[in-house]
């Protein structure tokens, strides 16, 4: 239990100092993988107009991008905006809404308006685009069932995933936050510039909860290999998740 709160510590510092907030574009980490003494940084946030996918600073390719977002303004008009012109529109529906919007090539904003609230994100279309799609992303009810009151997921999100992918958790080791059903503590489930469609590159991945200067020598003996190199993120039959 020694490591668990010294990792609970570096959690809640973490968050009074903003830690997890500049990932670009992720998610905030959500709440912690294993029971800690801290609240659920959604909770006490006002929620708010937002644009989940695609993530900021995306290079996209060219053509048509599927907007998905989020806000508390039940019932009320969207206006979709790219480079501040109206490009489209929705109807908040059980918090959420989305789009079809088309880039020009280069830089551009893609902005939404909902009852005076604006929220942008910048992305660019470009010849290497980066950000990669959930498959079949546009059919939201793979995911989100058409009878649920909200978008928003029950607790644990994992139930969600292994319907369609290999359970992750039938080893004799299983990391923290995937025992807790927290896929989403590390995949955008809708899409990602990063592979495998997690939140953050790899090295950032890690690092958005385990505190690698509190272990020197270890980082010492690893440094500037990608941790999954030797660590599986899911599951593991040997000691400290190794592959
Ligand atoms: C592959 C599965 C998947 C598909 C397909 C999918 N979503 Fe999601 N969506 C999720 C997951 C998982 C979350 C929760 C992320 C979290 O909170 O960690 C989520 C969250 C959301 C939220 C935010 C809810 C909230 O307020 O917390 C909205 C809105 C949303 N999705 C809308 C959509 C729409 C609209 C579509 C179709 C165009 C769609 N999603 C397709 C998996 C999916
Ligand atoms: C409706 C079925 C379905 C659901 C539900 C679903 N997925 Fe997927 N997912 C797929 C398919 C199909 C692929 C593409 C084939 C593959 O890589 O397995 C995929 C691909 C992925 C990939 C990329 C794999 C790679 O090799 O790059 C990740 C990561 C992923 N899904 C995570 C999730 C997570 C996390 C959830 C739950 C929040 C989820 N998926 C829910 C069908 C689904
Ligand atoms: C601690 C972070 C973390 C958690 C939690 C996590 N993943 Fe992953 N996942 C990764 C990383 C990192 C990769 C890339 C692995 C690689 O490239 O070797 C990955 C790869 C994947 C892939 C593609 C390759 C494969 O192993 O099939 C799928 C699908 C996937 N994850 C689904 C899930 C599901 C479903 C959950 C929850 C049950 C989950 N992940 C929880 C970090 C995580
Ligand atoms: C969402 C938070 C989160 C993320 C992201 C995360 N971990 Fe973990 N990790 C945990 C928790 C919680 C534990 C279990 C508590 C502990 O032992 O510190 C854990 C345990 C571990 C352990 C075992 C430690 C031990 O003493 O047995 C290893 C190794 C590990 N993680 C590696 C990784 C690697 C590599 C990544 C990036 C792919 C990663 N973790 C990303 C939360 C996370
Ligand atoms: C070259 C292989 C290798 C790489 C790369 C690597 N690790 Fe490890 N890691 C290990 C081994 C082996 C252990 C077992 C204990 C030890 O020898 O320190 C371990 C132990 C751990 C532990 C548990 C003990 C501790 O020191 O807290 C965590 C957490 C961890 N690694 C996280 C990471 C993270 C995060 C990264 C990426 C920054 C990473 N590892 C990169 C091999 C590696």
């Amino acid at each position: 239990m020694r490591t668990m709160s010294r990792f609970g510590l570096f959690l809640v510092i973490a968050l009074a100092v903003g830690a997890f907030a500049p990932a670009a574009g992720a998610p905030p980490v959500k709440s912690a993988p294993t029971p800690l003494p801290m609240a659920d940084p959604k909770a006490v946030e006002p929620p708010k107009l937002q644009i989940l996918a695609p993530a900021e600073g995306a290079v996209l390719p060219e053509g048509k991008v599927l907007v998905i977002g989020r806000s508390p303004l039940e019932g009320k008009r969207i206006d979709l905006l790219v480079d501040g012109s109206f490009s489209g529109k929705d109807t908040v529906d059980r918090g959420g809404f989305s789009g079809v919007v088309t880039l020009p090539s280069g830089k551009s904003t893609i902005g939404v308006r909902s009852g005076g609230q604006e929220s942008s994100i910048t992305v660019t279309v470009g010849a290497n685009p980066d950000y990669v799609r959930h498959p079949a992303l546009e059919k939201c009810s793979g995911c989100h069932s058409a009878s649920d009151k909200t978008f928003k997921i029950a607790v644990p999100k994992d139930k969600m995933c292994y319907r369609c992918h290999q359970r992750k958790d039938k080893r004799k080791a299983v990391h923290g936050p995937l025992g807790a059903g927290e896929c989403t503590a590390c995949h955008d489930s809708h899409g990602s510039s990063h592979k495998s469609l997690t939140v953050a590159e790899p090295l950032t991945l890690c690092a958005l909860c385990h505190d690698q200067k509190s272990s020197e020598q270890h980082l010492r003996n690893s440094k500037g290999k990608p941790c999954i190199q030797c660590h599986d993120p899911h599951a593991s039959d040997k000691p400290y998740h190794q592959k």
